[in-house]
């Protein structure tokens, strides 16, 4: 079983104050940056693009930067603006993307980690088809384009799914899990198989960033 590893969504970041915001995270003891992308299309909502990507990698070449991309049409143009930004993991919905396969194989040959993400009303199943090309598979617990929103239950259900698909076929990809993860939700997550934790308001939105990853690994005890 991979190590637990929590990813700070920067949706719930102080926006004005971006690099600092993200020093703090890392300095608390963030393992991954979560950048979401959004285009108004997708999902109800818009947010950060290939250039603010860029400025980040410059200012923290260290830093997993794990591009949630939350945009249709998925295309190569936008897989390749991406990882050239400086992406670490780069993934999308498979309902924005008509050649999901060559896709996934074109994030991999850029040289990031890559990911298919499944809505709460998406199915599982194709994943069977796509293991040689996944290192990670995410599971929006909530519907994606906001933060703060309820953990879904049913989903958790998903994430059991989904770790025995994975079981089955003998691999072993990481399983993220997004949306509404808190204190009180991250260890149903974990018991259901995930071992990547997106958290926007639990951690970007508490004023110290050090206590709040504190209670999240307590709630991963719990
Ligand atoms: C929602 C985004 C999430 C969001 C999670 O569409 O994909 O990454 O920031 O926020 P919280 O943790 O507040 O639910
Ligand atoms: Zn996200």
């Amino acid at each position: 079983m991979a190590v637990t590893q929590f990813a700070g969504s920067i949706l719930s970041a102080d926006l004005l104050n971006l690099q600092a915001d993200v020093a703090d995270a890392l300095k608390a003891g963030i393992d991954i940056i979560h950048f979401d992308v959004m285009d108004y299309h997708f999902v109800p909502n818009l947010t950060f693009g290939p250039g603010l990507l860029k400025q980040m990698r410059k200012a923290f070449p260290e830093a997993v930067l794990d591009v949630h991309l939350m945009v249709t049409p998925v295309s190569e143009n936008i897989i390749r603006d991406y990882a050239a930004a400086g992406a670490s993991w780069i993934s999308f919905h498979p309902e924005a993307c008509t050649h999901i396969d060559r896709t996934l194989g074109l994030i991999k040959d850029l040289g990031c980690r890559a990911g298919l993400v499944l809505n709460p009303g998406t199915a599982p199943q194709m994943l069977r088809y796509l293991w040689d090309k996944l290192d990670f598979v995410l599971v929006m617990t909530v519907n994606p384009g906001f933060g703060g929103q309820k953990l879904i239950p049913s989903a958790l259900q998903k994430v059991s799914d989904v770790r025995r698909m994975a079981a089955e076929a003998n691999v072993k990809p990481l399983i993220e899990v997004d949306g509404g993860v808190d204190p009180k939700t991250v260890g149903a997550c974990a018991q259901a198989g995930a071992n990547v934790f997106v958290v926007g308001s639990a951690f970007f939105g508490q004023q110290d960033r050090a206590q709040a990853l504190a209670y999240l690994r307590q709630g991963l005890q719990a």
